[in-house]
């Protein structure tokens, strides 16, 4: 490895960086070497891999957590008719995905300390029409499970879970990814386990899982022999390729350690933010243990301060996005906003996501926990 010659004060300290060691690049290299490009074996073991960490039967690889998530509706056939609840503070595909396979998003807020959808404004925008809800685990933070087992079973609506950012999460004993009728997880260069673009859903439900699988492979039943193959239904090419399986393969070989290092990286946070006025934390669900995808604080003046902080070559972020303030949600006819949302405002105006990577040192924290102080005092 170079050393490092740069300070703290010269360097740009980015808001994620993946770890890609050399075993990351002889698994790719292996694969290239192959000559078989497509999904086969590496992806059967990533899956394998993947489906066992969380602790669910069954995980289908797919090219995004938005084509995951889009798949998994499908599977447990939601569309055109139905609807389902969406958190307002999210990503947009949480959303998206609803309107995709022909079903109504209805939005609901968010609690204004852990970020994550209200489940008691979820269970009020339940309708006949209410087929699922799609809670997403926001950050890394782990839903409240039991809350959403009994939602589900008093009203008999599916709960989807959009696991993104929350590989490793847990909460009451269980694994994000075990807990919901399916989880879908990202793997994009965001999240600490990566393969470029990617997504996996997991689920326990065999069913579900031969027709997700059969879905993704052009309505396959079956990996028979080319003249044996049985198309039962229709189906898209939902595919994720041995190559980028293996990056993510060599990175599932290391998961606890890489969850170890986020965790006891954003407890350094917590030591070096203690106190300092002005910043408040985000609670963590009772009962759950944070993965840290995302390392974030409650600010005022939080687009000046990340404005300031980026200016010095510190890469904070918002948090991510209220989908009442976007145009794209704005349609009655094609997405319901179930009342005012001021848990997911205050969160959009106030949360900043601050740099956290495996190979981050003690006195990058440092620095960027002394650029925030010094932002905000001129904000
Ligand atoms: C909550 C949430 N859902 C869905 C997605 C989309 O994931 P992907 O880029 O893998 O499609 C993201 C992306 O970061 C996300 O944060």
């Amino acid at each position: 490895m170079t050393p490092r010659t740069d300070t703290p004060a010269t360097r740009r300290i980015p808001l994620i960086r993946p770890t890609i060691d050399d075993a990351v690049k002889q698994r790719v290299l292996a694969v290239l070497d192959s000559g078989f490009l497509t999904e086969g074996a590496v992806t059967r073991d990533f899956e394998r891999a993947v489906g066992r960490f969380v602790g669910a039967q069954h995980a289908i690889a797919v090219p995004s957590c938005t084509v995951g998530l889009e798949i998994a509706l499908r599977a447990f056939g939601i569309g055109p008719g139905d609807e389902v609840i969406v958190p307002d503070y999210t990503y947009p595909a949480t959303a998206s995905v609803v309107s995709i396979v022909g079903a109504l998003p209805v939005v609901v807020d968010v609690d204004p300390e852990t970020m994550l959808i209200d489940c008691d404004a979820l269970e009020a925008a339940i309708t006949p029409r209410t087929r699922a809800a799609l809670p997403v685990s926001l950050f890394g933070n782990p839903l409240d499970y039991g809350r959403l087992d009994d939602i589900r079973a008093r009203h008999g609506v599916r709960m989807i879970e959009d696991a993104a950012c929350s590989l490793g999460a847990a909460q009451g004993g269980r694994r994000t990814g075990s807990a919901c009728d399916a989880a879908v997880f990202s793997f994009h260069p965001r999240k600490f386990i990566t393969t470029g673009e990617g997504g996996m859903v997991t689920t326990s439900n065999p069913e579900m899982a031969a027709w997700m699988d059969a879905y993704k492979h052009f309505g396959l039943t079956a990996a028979t022999p080319r003249e044996g193959a049985t198309f039962a239904s229709m189906g898209t090419n939902a595919k994720l390729s041995d190559i980028l399986s293996a990056v993510g393969l060599a990175q599932m070989d290391r998961v606890d350690e890489l969850l170890a290092r986020r965790r006891a990286l954003a407890a350094r946070y917590v030591e070096l933010l203690d106190g300092m006025p002005g910043v408040a934390l985000p609670r963590t669900t009772p009962g759950g243990t944070h993965s840290y995808q995302t390392f974030c604080v409650f600010i005022e003046r939080r687009d000046q301060v990340m404005a300031t902080m980026r200016a010095q070559g510190v890469e904070a972020q918002i948090g991510t996005y209220a989908l009442h303030r976007q145009p794209a949600f704005g349609n009655p006819a094609t997405c319901r906003l179930s009342g005012p949302m001021p848990g997911s405002s205050r969160a959009a105006d106030r949360c900043l996501a601050l740099p956290l990577f495996h190979d981050m040192t003690d006195d990058d924290q440092r620095h960027v926990a002394r650029t925030l102080a010094a932002a905000m005092r001129t904000a």
